[in-house]
């Protein structure tokens, strides 16, 4: 969960959040290879001799820097879209829930069983054991170590259904139903807020999902 300076990823929730933080580890190496070369060129031509002042053309030089900077980013380009793809495989869901977005809440239909339906608005309540902001009154809760697929849509401006610690980010537009899919590998509670600048409530239409094992998921449906 996000708190006050936590300045780098949040844990990952799932295989495919695992996959970016190692992606944004690599590229991140790549980039300090990059700056400390550049940096350390930078140095060197303030100790500039101007040996070669006449000099006008050299293809040697011109043909390595323009293949290196293109072979880097072959080499960023190649895991980036494979793992974009990767993130777009909907892998045969077993349940499939749909997300609408409101000004200013979320609401949630589990139609693959008595078409159970309800509205999750953020907790206004604050004790010392609830997270300000980022709690809800109805948590969406999931079945874990199962492939979700989440519809997503909204009834009236934009929105966008985003939970960082899972790598998922969705706009919700009206008239039209987006789809995205997970699978969440541990139990737990998975914050999340919209980002989409949608109106004065903007900041306070938050995401809270609650992944149970599959026995406590179907005790739940059960006991609408
Ligand atoms: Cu809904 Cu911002």
């Amino acid at each position: 969960m996000m708190t006050w300076s936590s300045m780098n990823f949040q844990n990952a929730n799932s295989p495919i959040m695992e996959q970016l933080i190692f992606f944004h580890d690599y590229t991140m190496i790549i980039l300090i290879l990059i700056t400390m070369s550049i940096l350390y060129l930078m140095l060197t031509l303030m100790m500039n001799k101007f040996t070669n002042k006449n000099l006008l053309n050299k293809q040697n030089i011109e043909i390595i820097w323009t293949m290196t900077p293109s072979i880097m980013l072959i080499f960023i380009a190649m895991p980036s879209i494979h793992l974009l793809y990767l993130t777009d495989e909907i892998n045969k869901p077993l349940i499939t829930i749909k997300t609408i977005g409101h000004q200013w809440y979320w609401s949630y239909e589990y139609s693959d069983f008595k078409n159970i339906e309800f509205d999750s608005y953020m907790n206004k309540s604050i004790n010392k054991n609830s997270f300000r902001l980022l709690d809800v009154d109805n948590n969406t809760i999931i079945p874990m170590n199962t492939q979700i697929r989440l519809i997503v849509t909204s009834n009236d401006v934009i929105h966008s259904w985003t939970i960082p610690s899972l790598g998922k980010k969705i706009d919700a537009i009206p008239g039209r139903l987006n789809q995205i899919s997970m699978l969440i590998k541990r139990p737990g509670l998975m914050f999340g807020q919209c980002s989409e600048i949608c109106g004065a409530n903007h900041s306070f239409m938050p995401i809270v999902m609650e992944s149970i094992p599959m026995i406590y998921f179907l005790k739940w449906i059960n006991s609408f």
